[in-house]
């Protein structure tokens, strides 16, 4: 009689933040990756390299930890940067002036002075909504929106979003849905299952969880959108130094059992 063959279980969140990205290192079977802080890497021949040749470009660390945070996002590429604020603003990069963004009116403070007061001045608009009532996105839509900027909860009013109801519409008026997932983080709510095209986190919060490091990361499934946005986080610049990348890495491993806490005690 054959044997009962059972399937491989899909590895859980707690063992992906372990896991994920971070194969031990070939060199000397360190079970953490390494920390590579190097800004070159040797080339064999003229562009005849190991996958790395210059650390803005690419790092291993840092890459350990973009694959580890799509893995824990349930995304398929993850873009890893110097600060949440980074990683905001290699986003806004891909606007272009004129465009306009419909954005939640309690969303970050930084955030929102990055929009009115940077980018303001090369002509991209934004207009707050209360996004609690998703009737108020459809009316603030404009044929110029490319992004709908979600915000859940936000930061500080702890206001939540329908993000599913929002990215419906932004992707209706053919806009982008971002989500800034930092208070939720990746263990209470994965944006990427509801619609959100690009996952934003300021990894200085609970996904770092030490409040010793700066960082941020972008997390999305669309590869075309990949390619932009890591040709802006090299053409830019915003990257994580290889020792934070680790910092923020190391952070996520105990992301789990520290959110269960989080919640436990926001209960009490
Ligand atoms: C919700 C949210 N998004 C983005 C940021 C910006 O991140 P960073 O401080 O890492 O630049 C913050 C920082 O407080 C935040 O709370």
């Amino acid at each position: 009689m054959a044997e009962d063959v059972v399937p491989p279980r899909k590895p859980g969140f707690e063992t992906l933040a372990i896991h994920a990205g971070q194969d031990p290192d070939p060199t000397a079977g360190a079970v953490t990756v390494p920390i590579f802080q190097t800004s070159t890497f040797a080339q064999e021949a003229v562009g005849k390299h190991k996958g790395y040749d210059y650390a803005r470009t690419g790092n291993p660390t840092r890459t350990a930890l973009e694959t580890c945070l799509a893995a824990l996002e349930g995304g398929a590429w993850g873009l890893a940067f110097g600060s949440g604020m980074a990683a905001t603003d290699a986003v806004t990069h891909t606007l272009s002036h004129g465009d306009h963004v419909v954005m939640g009116d309690d969303v970050y403070g930084g955030t929102y002075r990055l929009f009115a007061r940077v980018y303001d001045r090369v002509g991209i608009e934004i207009t707050p909504v209360d996004m609690r009532d998703p009737r108020d996105v459809a009316k603030a839509m404009r044929k110029r929106t490319k992004l709908v900027w979600i915000e859940s909860p936000t930061n500080p009013l702890l206001k939540v979003v329908d993000i599913a109801a929002v990215a419906e519409i932004a992707h209706k008026a053919g806009a982008l849905a971002v989500v800034d997932n930092t208070f939720a983080s990746p263990y209470l709510q994965q944006p990427i299952g509801l619609g959100a095209d690009i996952v934003l986190h300021s990894t200085t919060k609970y996904i770092g969880g030490h409040s010793d490091v700066v960082g941020g990361a972008l997390v999305g499934t669309d590869e075309e959108l990949r390619e932009k946005l890591a040709f802006i986080q090299n053409a830019a610049g915003g990257v994580p130094g290889p020792l934070d990348a680790w910092l923020v890495l190391r952070g996520a491993k105990t992301l789990a059992v520290r959110m269960d806490r989080h919640s436990a005690t926001a209960m009490a």
